[in-house]
């Protein structure tokens, strides 16, 4: 760990033009620098650097931040990486905070496995190029498989020869000791597991003197890298073609190696991931490789498992698009649907591609040239809900109960699209594909949402009615209405705190003075507004949001205001590109000022700014709550349940109007 004192040092000295000038070549625009975008193909430049603010900002794609989130961006480096980097690059000494015990063992004992894996590839190239058996069987397979010397070489793989210890003898030879050994999962330790046998192996016999076996033996080998290029695991494949065998075996789960949060092939992929802003993703080692042998590189598999939530996280690391390319299997698309559910969740797009029948990726891509494999992905890729509803809708031809259930189920999908601007446009979509009017899409997912909202704290989306206005209005209301959750608000909340925190506002307190006029106090902007939410008890929804408050509420605590250099600085990259997002605008970066040319600043008309925010906020969640009754009042609730809703009602218009008086006393002057 490093110690905070030489972060802080480190964040100081740190010019954000010297480290992106390492890659960019930067030109002076007015009082900042641009340049061409290292992050994504651009012609003219989009990316700003403003060294007052110490930030960095592309306009083209989206991205900023402060000089350590550039580098781990760039360089795909870890937090720590970033900071030594720079401690490094400005001659600052950090000293690292000391480990405990138990953190000197766990580092040793994960640094440990990848240096046990690194040799296993080693070793396992080895005997693909350097031993008979590999030569003619590993590389013999490759080769049968069309797969080229480069490829080969460029994804690692290797051999594991046909003998029984033949990799467990070399290692301890070599001096690597045989427990991490069998905490890699290379070997398999009897007196540990018994007279275990491997998974899809022949049984192990115990006649055997040595109390150890391979797990990979006979097998050629995919080692399996992390985001950063270490190996931490394998897969291996067997050449036989044996059904009682397992085709594939791997390594288990281990202290480096979750399965779950791992993707094959991320490391080779992440930059052109970045590039193409798009990740395609495949079933297996092979789907992967045939990609990239073709040229696309952009391609990461799950590994034959269902796709994880960190899994998902991962890709989205890097861009926000996933296509994934299923083989002509029906059964197998089908049940992947559930984990695409959880990739909407995570409000990514999603897209998907169907191969010809009996064809995968690796297949296919063998069959036709690489510009032809492109064209076809290309021209064939759909969007998920339509070619989730029309495969499904093939299926369900005139059976009413059947068509009933399809709908619910593609709403269900659409519900869990966090944007409701893309929902709407979706529920028009399968609308028209299922041939139901969009109402009852929209009434379904109301209740879907409207459950959501109950368990989990989610806005709702659409308010039900009882009339069918047309089409128009309806996409329209909806759009309107799918707007009624408090993002917006809650994001103009956030940029005023940030930019403004510290601006130090007159407010009228409730105390009067003799003459019975309101004794007006000094407040810091970001005082004054958590005491506005918090009086109200209002919470914000948006987690990245929410956390950046609280981290207002606790430093206001102990009596500090952090400003934005606090926040492009944070640790959290989230709340690091949100704060570049919210303290650039289009015109920080001009240089109006200098040609005299006079814009209004915020600063200037801060209580407007101010009061606005507060007031478009609060009064969002008084109409969410109003929209919320009314809506429980149509659903024809029981007749005391009716009056105790009316009377709610009533009580939530009486607030609004409260409320924008007490505002208007507070704040006004
Ligand atoms: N897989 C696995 N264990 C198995 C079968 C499959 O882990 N017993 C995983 C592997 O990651 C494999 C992926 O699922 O790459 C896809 O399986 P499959 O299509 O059967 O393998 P391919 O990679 O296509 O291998 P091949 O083309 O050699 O059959
Ligand atoms: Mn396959």
């Amino acid at each position: 760990m490093i110690h905070k004192e030489d972060i802080d040092k480190i964040f100081e000295a740190a010019r954000v033009e010297d480290v992106v000038a390492d890659y960019v070549t930067l030109k002076k625009r007015g009082v900042n620098l641009i340049g061409l975008c290292p992050f994504h193909d651009e012609k003219t430049p989009s990316f700003y650097v403003s060294p007052a603010k110490g930030i960095y900002k592309c306009f083209g794609c989206g991205k900023g931040g402060n000089p350590v989130s550039f580098l781990m961006d760039k360089e795909q480096m870890s937090y720590p990486e970033a900071l030594r980097h720079l401690a490094k690059k400005y001659n600052i000494e950090i000293t690292e905070e000391e480990e405990t015990p138990e953190q000197v063992q766990t580092n040793n004992d994960r640094e440990s496995l990848f240096i046990v894996s690194a040799y296993a590839q080693k070793h396992f190239s080895e005997n693909l190029y350097n031993t008979d058996e590999g030569k003619s069987i590993g590389l013999g397979y490759f080769k049968e498989r069309g797969f080229r010397e480069d490829i080969v070489q460029k994804f690692q793989l290797g051999y594991s020869v046909n003998k029984r210890t033949a990799f467990t003898d070399s290692a301890l030879a070599s001096g690597y000791k045989f427990e991490y050994l069998v905490k890699s999962g290379l070997t398999i330790d009897f007196n540990k597991d018994g007279e275990k046998t491997i998974e899809g192996s022949e049984p192990i016999l115990h006649s055997s003197e040595k109390k150890f076996v391979d797990r990979f033996a006979g097998r050629v080998m995919f080692p399996v890298h992390n985001i950063s290029g270490r190996v931490i695991a394998f897969g291996g494949r067997t050449l036989r073609t044996d059904k009682k065998v397992a085709k594939y075996i791997n390594s288990p789960e281990m202290e480096i190696y979750h399965k779950s949060d791992v993707l094959y092939g991320i490391y080779f992929a992440k930059k052109e991931i970045i590039h193409q802003d798009n990740c395609f993703l495949v079933e297996g080692y092979t789907d992967v490789i045939s990609m990239h042998q073709a040229g696309i590189e952009n391609v990461v598999a799950s590994s034959g498992t269902s796709l994880t939530i960190g899994q998902i996280k991962l890709i989205r690391r890097f861009s926000n698009n996933i296509t994934i390319l299923y083989d002509g299997d029906n059964a197998g698309i089908k049940a992947s649907f559930r984990g695409i559910d959880l990739i909407l969740e995570e409000g990514m797009n999603v897209k998907v591609l169907l191969f010809p029948d009996g064809e995968d990726p690796d297949s296919y891509s063998k069959r036709v040239s690489s510009d032809e494999l492109k064209s076809f992905i290309k021209e064939n890729s759909k969007d998920f809900i339509s070619f989730k509803t029309s495969l499904l809708m093939g299926e369900v031809q005139n059976d009413p109960i059947k068509k009933a259930q399809l709908i619910k189920e593609i709403v269900d999908s659409i519900a869990l699209i966090p944007e409701a601007i893309y929902r709407s446009v979706y529920i028009k979509e399968c609308s028209r594909i299922m041939d139901v009017q969009e109402e009852v899409l929209l009434s379904e997912l109301n209740k879907i949402r409207r459950k959501k909202f109950n368990e989990k704290g989610i806005a709702p989306a659409t308010t039900n009615s009882e009339f069918t206005p047309p089409v128009e209005d309806i996409i329209e209301a909806n759009l309107e209405k799918t707007n009624a959750d408090s993002e917006h608000q809650e994001r103009d909340i956030i940029r005023l705190l940030i930019n403004y925190g510290n601006n130090i506002m007159q407010v009228d307190s409730e105390e009067l003075d003799e003459e019975n006029k309101p004794i007006p106090i000094d407040i810091s902007l970001a005082g004054l507004i958590i005491h506005e939410l918090q009086h109200d008890n209002i919470v914000l929804e948006n987690v990245l949001y929410r956390t950046v408050f609280d981290e207002f509420v606790v430093q206001l605590e102990q009596g500090m205001v952090p400003d934005y250099n606090y926040f492009t600085n944070h640790p959290n990259t989230e709340i690091c590109s949100l704060t570049v997002d919210l303290v650039s605008s289009p015109y920080f970066l001009s240089n109006w000022e200098q040609h005299s040319i006079y814009i209004t600043k915020e600063e200037d008309i801060l209580r407007n700014s101010l009061n606005s925010a507060i007031f478009s906020l609060k009064s969002r969640r008084i109409e969410m709550m109003i929209l919320d009754i009314q809506k429980q009042l149509k659903e024809n609730p029981g007749e005391e349940e009716t009056m105790t809703l009316q009377q709610t009602h009533l009580n939530l218009l009486e607030a609004k109007k409260e409320f924008n008086k007490l505002l208007g006393r507070i704040i006004v002057k």
